[in-house]
């Protein structure tokens, strides 16, 4: 049997998940959202186009908790985003009642899930998310930095015109204003972005 994948906030985040663990085979998937009709139609959406991936994983939407019972993972995008001129902590508050609400359910329906949170301010509702399931913290962890050193990755590639294959970039510390790209550990094919780039450009002056 496939593993089990609780994807809990059927927005952009949310959705472009579902169709990734679709795509890949690797789950079945359960798109949670609290309006009515819309994880419903994306999941119907994007089981049709399994077929098209070679993909027999499944897929169902809901607004009901009972469906995300059992889960092995489940990923919290439930939230607000930002909008312009906003920081991700201005989301702090409405964001951190979504996902307590949340967790609440997935301690009570999934007990033995791997939870990755994704909402943001990322790094307090990982915290967050572990202090309301109480689960071990080797099962609950956010997502954020990854995205981050991709980022640096993508801008490097730009910058110095090469493949991003060919670029290791690592980002630290929080997933927002207090990110720290390790500039010593950032190569491209092994020869340090300190060599190639001034240190003017890589800290943003012209
Ligand atoms: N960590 C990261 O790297 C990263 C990257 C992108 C976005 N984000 C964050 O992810 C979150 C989602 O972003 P998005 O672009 O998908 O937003 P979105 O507005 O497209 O989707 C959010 C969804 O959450 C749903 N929702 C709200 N309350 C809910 C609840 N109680 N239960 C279930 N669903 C609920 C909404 O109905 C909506 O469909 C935001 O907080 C955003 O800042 C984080």
């Amino acid at each position: 049997m496939k593993k089990k994948v609780s994807i809990m906030g059927a927005g952009n985040v949310g959705a472009t998940t579902a169709q990734f663990v679709l795509q890949s085979g690797i789950a079945d998937v359960v798109l949670f959202d609290i309006i009515d009709g819309m994880p419903q139609g994306k999941a119907l959406d994007l089981a049709e186009a399994c077929p098209l991936w070679n993909s027999s994983s499944t897929i169902k939407g809901t607004k009901n908790y009972s469906d995300t019972s059992g889960s092995d993972i489940v990923v919290i995008t439930a939230g607000l985003a930002r909008k312009a001129g906003m920081s991700r902590s201005d989301l702090l508050h409405a964001n951190a009642n979504i996902v307590r609400e949340v967790c609440i359910q997935i301690a009570k329906t999934s007990p033995n899930a791997i939870v990755i949170a994704i909402t943001n301010p990322m790094d307090v509702m990982a915290h967050l998310a572990w202090k309301t399931t109480e689960f071990s913290c080797k099962r609950v962890m956010g997502m954020g930095g990854i995205l981050d050193s991709a980022r640096l990755t993508a801008f490097l590639s730009w910058e110095l015109n090469v493949s991003p294959e060919d670029v290791e970039a690592i980002v630290l510390g929080g997933h927002g204003d207090e990110m720290v790209p390790l500039s010593r550990f950032t190569a491209v094919k092994g020869i340090p972005i300190t060599e190639l780039l001034p240190k003017k450009k890589m800290v943003g002056q012209k």
